[in-house]
Order: C-alpha cells, then structure tokens, then sequence
C-alpha cells in the first residue's frame, strides 16, 4: 500500500488521479482550499483510508505547515506527492493589475515552491518516494494569451530540474507533468478543439507518469511532438502565425 499526500486534491483532473488511486488501496492524504469539495473528493475514495487537510496555498505559512502535516498524518512516509493546484488566471487584467499578476505568480509558483520545499526535504531525509508536479504546455513559450500563467508555470519547469538533480542522489525522482488543454473548469470558457483532453485521460496518463518515475511526461502524449514545433518556431515566424501568437 502507497502512502499518498495530493495538494489540489479537489481539481477536476487530480479528483480523478484520487479515485484511481484510492480503487488500488492507496492510503490518501488530500490537501484543498474548500472543505466541501474535499469531502466530496473523500467520498469517491471510500474503501480506502482518506484524511483531509484544507488550507489556501498562497498563505505560504500555511501551505508549508499543510505539507509538515501532511507528511505527519502519514505516519512520517510518502511514497507519491502529487501538486495538482493552479490557475489560469485573468491574463488581461494581469496586464494592467500588478495584484492581479503576483496572484497569479503566487498561486502557480510561489505556493507550489512553499510545499516543495518541506516535501522535498523529508523525501530527502527518507531517501525515497516521488514528487510529481502539475505544470503546463503553456510554460514552453510565452503566448498572449496566457503569459502571466505560462511564466509561472515555466519557472516551475526550471525550479523541478534544479530539484530533480539535488534530489536524485537521495534515490528520489521528481516528475514534471506538462499538460495541454483538459476539459476542467479551468478551461469552461474555452472552446473546445480536437486536441482537448478529459480529466480521465489526463488521470490515466499521469498515474502511468509517475509509476514508470517519468522525469517529464507530456499529457497527452502528443503534447511533445506539437510543442517541440512550438519551441523551435522562429519568433518572426511565430510572429505571423496568428493561431499562436493572437489572443
Ligand atoms: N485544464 C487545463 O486545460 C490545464 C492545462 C494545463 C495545465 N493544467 C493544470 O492542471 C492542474 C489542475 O487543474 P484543473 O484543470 O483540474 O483545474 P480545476 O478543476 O479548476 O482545479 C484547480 C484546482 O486548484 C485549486 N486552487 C487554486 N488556487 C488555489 C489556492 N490558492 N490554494 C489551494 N488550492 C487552489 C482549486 O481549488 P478550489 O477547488 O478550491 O477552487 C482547484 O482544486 C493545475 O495545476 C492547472 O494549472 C490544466
């Protein structure tokens, strides 16, 4: 049996990693900013043995002390911790409002760096176990629009290399789980395209990323090929292209 810890735990996509998790006979801890929806999320792990911590994440103190806990209601072992959390965001108003920005910056990277670094630290001390993060498609190349986000999440790309290679002395493997478009309620505005995923599939792929130790995994899988094209765009081309480089 896995001991488990998941921050987000109430995300549309990581309820559905929960729910896989808890039909295997993982033992859960859920961390989530709404007491409601966690005990919602705790409900379809029944069967399995579920606690619950709440707590907003950009309250660095308290993000820090949720993973002290967390690591403790496990009885001191974690086998997989899974941070889910984020959001986009209102990329427009991020423009004009720096609050609005440094929201955005504190709640996809700052906050996810106050839990990493009591996780990584008892990983560290207890010489196992994966840290797997949630980042996104959106951190490969800054775009219109999402860039406030997308930066975030691209300076989480960074921060989980430096982490990866301090860490993989200590027998401890960090996953970077770079996502594109899931239907969630992130994206219910958006419209939706071919290339969308459901929370399912984006659930299947990251329970197989971090079993196979992934060190990054695209999800789905046709992320990689699509954003290699993307990275390596000329900017005067990138430019040009207006289903890229438009709003
Ligand atoms: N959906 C996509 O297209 C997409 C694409 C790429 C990457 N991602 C990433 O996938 C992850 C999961 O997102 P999702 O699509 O499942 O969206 P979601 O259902 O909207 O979930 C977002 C989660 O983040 C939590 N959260 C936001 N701010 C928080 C804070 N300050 N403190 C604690 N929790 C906070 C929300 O809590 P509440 O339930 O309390 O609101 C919610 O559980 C995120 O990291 C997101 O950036 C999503």
């Amino acid at each position: 049996m896995r001991h488990v810890i998941v921050f987000g735990a109430t995300s549309a996509i990581a309820a559905e990693v929960c729910a896989r998790w808890a039909a295997r006979g993982d033992r859960l801890h859920l961390v989530g900013r709404d007491p409601d929806k966690l005990a919602a999320v705790a409900a379809r792990c029944a069967g399995a043995e579920v606690t619950t911590a709440a707590g907003d994440f950009t309250d660095l103190a308290r993000a820090e002390a949720l993973a002290h806990e967390g690591v403790a209601a496990l009885g001191g072992r974690v086998d997989v911790a899974l941070v889910a959390h984020g959001d986009l965001g209102d990329q427009q108003r991020s423009e004009h409002d720096v609050a609005e920005a440094a929201r955005i910056v504190q709640t996809n990277f700052l906050s996810v760096i106050a839990l990493l670094v009591p996780l990584a630290n008892a990983l560290e001390r207890q010489r196992s176990g994966t840290l797997a993060v949630i980042t996104s498609v959106a951190g490969e190349r800054g775009r219109p629009r999402n860039y406030t986000y997308g930066a975030a999440k691209g300076a989480l790309h960074v921060y989980l290399q430096g982490l990866r290679s301090r860490l993989y002395p200590a027998g401890v493997s960090v996953t970077t789980l770079k996502l594109g478009p899931v239907d969630t309620p992130m994206t219910v505005g958006h419209p939706k395209n071919a290339l969308f995923a459901t929370p399912q599939r984006a659930a299947r792929d990251i329970d197989r990323a971090i079993a196979r130790r992934a060190v990054v995994a695209f999800v789905p899988w046709y992320w990689r090929p699509i954003l290699f094209v993307v990275r390596h765009t000329p900017e005067p081309l990138f430019q040009r292209l207006g289903f890229l480089s438009g709003r």
